[in-house]
């Protein structure tokens, strides 16, 4: 863990700040007992990703990809938000944090009671039809049906490597962050495009919450070395104690 006393800066721009803007990765939910992707067990070290995360995988072998994702809903099932997610929910009530932008499927922040959420990488809760768009239930793809309109392909809301992701989002996302003056960036390697270009666009305090270094860090004011649910929790502990 990092020395107290960037634990206390932090707290203190988080309390200080007018607009704080949250953006964060798929380690802010290995806590939850989801695992990430690039890091030592990541999915993407057991599986290529260009066989299950990309339209042409979709296209081209669609059982394994429905496999793959069928796998990573029920693996889902058993997992719970913890409590880092609770803390940002927590501090968007108390007005510390002003919007959550995430690149992970898990609806975790929503769940959690974070209200302003931009999911711009989609989500494993909702589905559609690949091939017409209609909209479809989980249990329509969970049993491995066809679209129910035009027969084709369900799959999750996500998105895959070689589409677009969900404008609405992404300009949330964007505004929030140049608007910010103070940005907190949690758990993610910042190597996927577009939204490792997010944090470069922040004109505000910039932190970085990871576990491990990234080719990245040396653009931040701080980085915060240890896992998302316990430095959240030691910055929330600063902010109580600064509130007494
Ligand atoms: P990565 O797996 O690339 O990076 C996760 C980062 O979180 C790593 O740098 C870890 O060191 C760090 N980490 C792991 N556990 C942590 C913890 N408890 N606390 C703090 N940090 C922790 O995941 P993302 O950057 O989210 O996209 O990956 C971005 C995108 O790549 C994903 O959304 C997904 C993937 O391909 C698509 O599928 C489109």
């Amino acid at each position: 863990m990092t020395e107290r006393s960037d634990i206390r800066e932090v707290a203190h721009w988080i309390r200080t700040s007018n607009y704080t803007a949250v953006l964060t990765g798929a380690g802010m939910s290995t806590e939850s007992g989801i695992p990430d992707f690039r890091s030592a067990g990541g999915w993407w070290r057991q599986v290529d990703p260009r066989k299950v995360a990309t339209v042409e995988a979709l296209e081209t072998d669609y059982p394994f990809f429905r496999d793959f994702y069928r796998a990573r809903i029920e693996g889902l099932r058993a997992c719970r938000p913890h409590r880092g997610h609770y803390l940002l929910a927590e501090w968007e009530a108390k007005g510390w944090v002003h919007a959550v932008a995430t690149q992970n499927v898990d609806g975790f922040h929503l769940q959690a009671g974070s209200r302003t959420v931009y999911e711009l990488h989609g989500s494993l809760h909702t589905f559609r039809c690949h091939d017409c768009g209609s909209p479809a239930e989980e249990p329509e793809f969970m049993e491995g049906r066809s679209c129910s309109r035009c027969g084709g392909r369900l799959r999750p809301n996500i998105v895959l490597f070689g589409e677009l992701l969900p404008s609405d989002a992404w300009e949330g996302a964007l505004a929030a962050i140049r608007w910010a003056d103070l940005v907190l960036v949690i758990g993610t390697s910042l190597e996927v495009y577009p939204v490792s270009q997010l944090p470069s666009m922040a004109k505000g305090k910039l932190v970085f919450i990871n576990l491990e270094p990234t080719a990245e860090d040396g653009m931040f004011d701080r980085v915060i070395r240890g896992k998302a649910g316990e430095v959240l929790a030691a910055l929330d502990g600063e902010l109580r104690a600064a509130e007494a």
